[in-house]
């Protein structure tokens, strides 16, 4: 019950203990929906206010709520709602709290989810809020690593690309750091990850994380892969976009010096950084990954909202 009436806002909501109870429940419900529907959450409602694109976050919640015998809310273009007619974020959150039970959003303003869970009493999950944080994804991607390798601490793995304003890799590093997962990160130089964070992970974890801009240098080193996809639409200047959007991409060639178990994460969308012919290699583990949302936001619906 650690997680019942909690707001998932950043990872600092969150505890190494609250982890392992998501990926445990994970686990479980992946287990038994193998045998028969489950009911857990019946009677509760999800409501998914997404007012920037996606497809894994969305339907993930919302394929998670109805595996567990929920119903679902959704908008998903502001402009189909009465914020088209004015009305603010936090008054309209105001609103929807009482046709629910849980809320996930996914805002393009950084703090936006903050500011409803203070707002509203049922719980908040943030979907993502700009270049800030995406608390949730790190929990399908600690699930899909503990699949692959049968466990966690000790592994290392390089995050690569857009660390500058990937909101996934901002909340994935202090997941990484809870667990014992070593890290090091490859990025040109005008996308490093931010030094807010970076003093984060050296003053509260002790860990001084190795930043380099070669990506051919690690790949013999590491466990896991982790691309991501250069941020176009946070770049102030397409200019600025042009000179990175190619920096990275993994292919058959460049991985001759890989370990023989790595795999490669990424939490999608892709564009260029990973070449197709992989997809059929003994390292994609994308899709897996992504098909992993379910479950653990089975676990983290569940959570909150005290069913388990
Ligand atoms: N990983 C992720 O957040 O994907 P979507 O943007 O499709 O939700």
């Amino acid at each position: 019950m650690a997680l019942k009436g909690k707001d998932i806002i950043t990872l600092k909501d969150i505890t190494k203990e609250d982890i392992n109870f998501i990926l445990e429940n994970a686990e479980i419900f992946e287990e038994k929906l193998k045998k028969e529907p489950l009911k857990v959450l019946e009677g509760k409602i999800l409501a998914t206010i997404f007012l920037e694109p996606s497809t894994r976050t969305r339907l993930s919640f919302e394929s998670a709520m109805h595996k567990l015998g929920g119903r679902v809310l959704t908008v998903s273009k502001d402009e189909m709602t009465s914020l088209a007619k004015g009305e603010n974020l936090s008054d309209m959150a105001r609103v929807i709290e009482g046709y629910c039970d849980v809320i996930t959003i996914r805002t393009p303003i950084e703090g936006a989810p903050k500011m409803i869970a203070d707002r509203v009493s049922v719980p908040v999950i943030n979907g993502g809020d700009g270049a800030h944080a995406h608390p949730t994804q790190p929990f399908l991607d600690l699930y899909t690593m503990k699949k692959e390798f049968g466990k966690l601490e000790g592994l290392k793995v390089a995050i690569i690309g857009d660390l500058k304003y990937g909101r996934t890799v901002h909340s994935l590093v202090y997941a990484l750091a809870m667990v014992g997962v070593e890290m090091v990160f490859v990025s040109p130089e005008e996308l490093r990850m931010p030094s807010s964070i970076t003093k984060v992970l050296k003053n509260e974890f002790g860990i001084e994380v190795e930043e380099k801009s070669e990506l051919e240098e690690v790949i013999p080193e590491v466990d896991v892969l982790y691309m991501t996809r250069i941020q176009r639409e946070r770049f102030p200047h397409e200019s600025e976009y042009e000179k990175v959007r190619n920096i990275y991409r993994l292919d058959s060639k460049i991985l001759k010096n890989a370990k023989e178990g790595m795999k490669i994460l990424h939490p999608l969308p892709r564009i260029d950084e990973i070449a197709p012919e992989l997809d059929a290699t003994k390292y994609a583990c994308y899709f897996s990954q992504a098909h992993n949302g379910v479950p653990v936001r089975m676990a983290i619906l569940a959570g909150v909202l005290g069913k388990i």
